[in-house]
This record gives C-alpha cells, sequence and structure tokens, in this order.
C-alpha cells in the first residue's frame, strides 16, 4: 500500500478545507493510506517514511512582513524539524495566497527551499491556490488525480504526469518550478 502524509498549517481555514478535500479524494482508494497532521502537533519523524509528503501552508506576515509561511509551518520546519533529512522523500507542495499581496503564494518558495536545503525531492509542479479556495475545487481534484498517478504508478521524474500528454510533458511555466 503506498503511502501519503499530509502536514499543513492554515490559520483561517483554506489550507485546511484544501487539505481535507485532498484526502476526500483519495479517501475510496484502497491501495492508498493517507493521514493528515497539523503543523502546530507535528513531530520531525512525521516528514519521513511516507511514499509522499505533502507540505501545506498559506502565506503570512509572520514578524511583520509579507510573503513568509504560517507561523505554526515556520515555528515546526525551522526550530523542531531544522534538522530533518529528507534524502530519498518526494514532497509535493501546496501553496495559498491572495493576489492582492505583492509576494503572492510565496508560502511555496519556502517550502521548496526547506525540501532542497533537506535533501528532499520537490515534485512539479505545485498546487498553488489563490484567493479562497472555495470554487477552486475541481482544480484541487485535478492535482490530487495527477499524484495519485504519480504516486500508484511512479515516473522516472519527480513531475507529475500531464493528462493530455502522459508522461511527457512539463507542466510547469518556462522560468518557474511553479504554476496557478
Ligand atoms: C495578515 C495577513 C497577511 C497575509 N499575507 C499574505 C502574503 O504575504 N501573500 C499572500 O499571497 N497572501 C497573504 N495573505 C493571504 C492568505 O495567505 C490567504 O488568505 C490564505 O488562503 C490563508 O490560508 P489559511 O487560512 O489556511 O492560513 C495574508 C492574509 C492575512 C490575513
Amino acid at each position: 500500500m503506498a503511502t501519503v502524509t499530509i502536514l499543513y498549517a492554515s490559520t483561517s481555514g483554506h489550507t485546511e478545507y484544501v487539505t481535507q478535500l485532498l484526502e476526500e479524494c483519495w479517501h475510496d482508494e484502497k491501495s492508498l493510506a493517507v493521514r493528515r497532521i497539523r503543523a502546530e502537533v507535528a513531530r520531525s519523524d512525521d516528514l519521513l517514511g511516507s511514499d509522499i509528503l505533502v507540505l501545506a501552508s498559506g502565506t503570512w506576515n509572520a514578524g511583520g512582513q509579507e510573503g513568509h509561511l504560517n507561523l505554526h509551518m515556520h515555528e515546526f520546519l525551522f526550530d523542531r524539524a531544522k534538522n530533518a533529512d529528507l534524502q530519498g522523500t518526494m514532497v509535493a507542495i501546496i501553496a495559498l495566497g491572495d493576489d492582492r499581496y505583492f509576494y503572492t503564494c510565496r508560502a511555496g518558495e519556502h517550502l521548496r527551499r526547506f525540501v532542497q536545503t533537506h535533501g528532499g525531492e520537490v515534485m512539479e509542479p505545485a498546487l498553488l491556490i489563490v484567493n479562497e479556495p472555495y470554487g477552486q475545487e475541481e482544480k484541487i481534484r485535478l492535482w490530487s488525480n495527477k499524484l495519485q498517478k504519480a504516486l500508484l504508478a511512479p515516473p522516472s521524474s519527480a513531475r507529475l504526469p500531464d493528462e493530455s500528454e502522459p508522461r511527457r510533458s512539463a507542466l510547469a511555466q518556462p522560468g518557474s518550478a511553479e504554476t496557478q
């Protein structure tokens, strides 16, 4: 059985909603075991041991500066999990934000940097949810389908399969590792 850990932080409930939907998408998939953990209660070990780790966070103004991780995710990653060794860990990223901010969805970049500086491999593309997630369920479902396919039939690279051109074309925008 393939395993997924979704580790998330959420202040107003948006990231929680997205990760809840993700879990529901996989609920009936018997070959997948999914667990969802809030950053507040997560331990460093929770980052390890799954076939895919999903890190999800909104973008906040922690410390008075915009474009930061959710405070709970920041505390978890840069305090309790600061010495985590993600070697061999495949990580999918979900970032939320609003387009009225200059650093829209920048939480995704912080998550990416954490993964890469701790030896993990980022699966492309990240899921970016700009503005409220309500009404964006189809986008979330499509992304979850791709992740599931990558999980159950792992491609040779850490790129999620394109629905229209399976396993051939890159989904990420040119010049950016993330798409909206
Ligand atoms: C005080 C505050 C600061 C924010 N700063 C940013 C930001 O810098 N960039 C961004 O894209 N979104 C920013 N947002 C929007 C949130 O990231 C967005 O509402 C997100 O969906 C919240 O997710 P959550 O409820 O799961 O924490 C901010 C929102 C608030 C209330």
